[in-house]
């Protein structure tokens, strides 16, 4: 095989890595209670800011996404607290998981996947309950390709009468879809690395607002790698409470670097205008999108349910396998029902003619009936128009 190493991994992370992240990754390591590390902790901590729009501290864990989601309920939820969680998909359903097993009452509001929560939804929920203590809500589900509406739903939580602390998840949006935390008045802001940043899986973020720290410091629940209590202590001397993953600093600055050259507003626009190349070309193509509404269509990721008598994955494997380009499946329950298209961070419209063209191909080569060149044309028209 030609250029084995050459792949175009177009799933919703972790994501390609541009090669000057990869170079900063490579430096030599440094202590990470030296003075060269207190000032690159000081440096992305405050950078790391601007991305989340927030004046709070926001922590960064050597952990998996999923650390930190866990880190959000180990320190807001004692065992028997009643909490609500927003499930529009697999990752609001693994907030569901992890309250429980710190011993929450949990209530849910769940939508059909593929659409987003109605955030009038949520005023009813606290309307019968105020003694919910924390809202957990997902921000873009990656598993269906939503964008939840995470102002209307802070201003529900925040309007009610209880005003529960609103914890959420923008795993797969931070860095690629604008997130006002502290406009919108989000309290617990969970990321991770490895999807916008356009950095390796292995670092989480967690901002915490100011009001959270009362019910942190009261928690009654078990932890201590994700004690917040003591990356607080820790972050003012630009340091972590333990050894963190000092090479995805490294990488984090340079991320950060990007970010900042590219401009915040270019960085959504480049993510909406691939959202609406991939869109008009799957529409062009005749398959069905699995989020229909445009308004609720995530910016970095776009679900394809397979329609009847297209084997979805017989399809990702032929794309993978013959032109080393990488899909997503879907997960739990959509496995096999739908795939799904990455299109955040290191990657740009331009990009996405070569996965549209390949997609082509495929289905092509599956027997699937189309207008070859529809797809491109489509994608092309948008990108033109900008
Ligand atoms: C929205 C969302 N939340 C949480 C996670 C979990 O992150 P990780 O796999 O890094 O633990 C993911 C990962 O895909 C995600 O997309």
């Amino acid at each position: 095989m030609i250029f084995a190493e050459k792949r175009q991994l177009r799933i919703p992370g972790p994501t390609p890595i541009p090669p000057q992240i990869l170079r900063a990754g490579a430096q030599p390591m440094m202590g990470h209670r030296s003075g060269d590390f207190v000032e690159l902790c000081k440096r992305v901590a405050a950078k790391v800011k601007t991305v989340f729009q927030t004046e709070n501290d926001v922590f960064i864990l050597t952990s998996s996404g999923t650390g930190a989601l866990e880190a959000a309920v180990a320190n807001t939820v004692s065992p028997g607290d009643q909490v609500l969680v927003l499930v529009s998909g697999v990752f609001g359903e693994r907030f569901v998981k992890i309250a429980n097993a710190y011993g929450a009452q949990v209530e849910t509001i769940r939508c059909q996947f593929g659409h987003a929560i109605d955030p009038q939804t949520v005023t009813d929920a606290l309307v019968k309950k105020p003694e919910i203590k924390v809202v957990f809500a997902t921000h873009c589900e990656t598993s269906t390709g939503v964008v939840n509406d995470l102002e209307k739903i802070a201003e529900a939580v925040h309007s009610s009468l209880g005003d529960p602390l609103l914890v959420v998840d923008t795993v797969s949006s931070m860095g690629g879809i604008e997130f006002k935390t502290d406009k919108w008045g989000i309290d617990l802001v969970v990321s991770g690395s490895q999807k916008a940043f356009m950095l390796p899986p292995g670092l989480a973020f967690i901002g915490v607002s100011d009001r959270s720290w009362d019910i942190i410091e009261a928690n009654q629940s078990p932890r201590f790698y994700f004690d917040l209590r003591a990356y607080r202590k820790s972050l003012p001397k630009g340091q972590t409470p333990f050894t963190p993953a000092v090479s995805l600093f490294y990488q984090l600055e340079e991320a950060l670097a990007m970010m900042e050259a590219e401009g915040f507003a270019n960085i959504y626009q480049r993510h909406l205008l691939m959202r609406d190349m991939v869109r008009a070309a799957v529409r062009a193509l005749g398959l069905p999108l699995f989020v229909a509404e445009d308004n609720n269509a995530s910016a970095t990721v776009t679900s394809i349910l397979g329609p009847q008598g297209l084997d979805v994955e017989a399809l990702r494997k032929l794309l993978n396998q013959k032109y080393k380009l990488v899909l997503a499946g879907g997960q739990a329950d959509l496995k096999g029902k739908i795939f799904r298209i990455g299109h955040m961070g290191f990657a740009e419209p331009i990009d996405m003619l070569t996965v549209l063209a390949t997609l082509e191909l495929g289905l092509v080569e599956l027997g699937w009936k189309l207008e070859g060149g529809a797809a491109v044309r489509a994608a092309e028209e948008v990108l033109v128009r900008g």
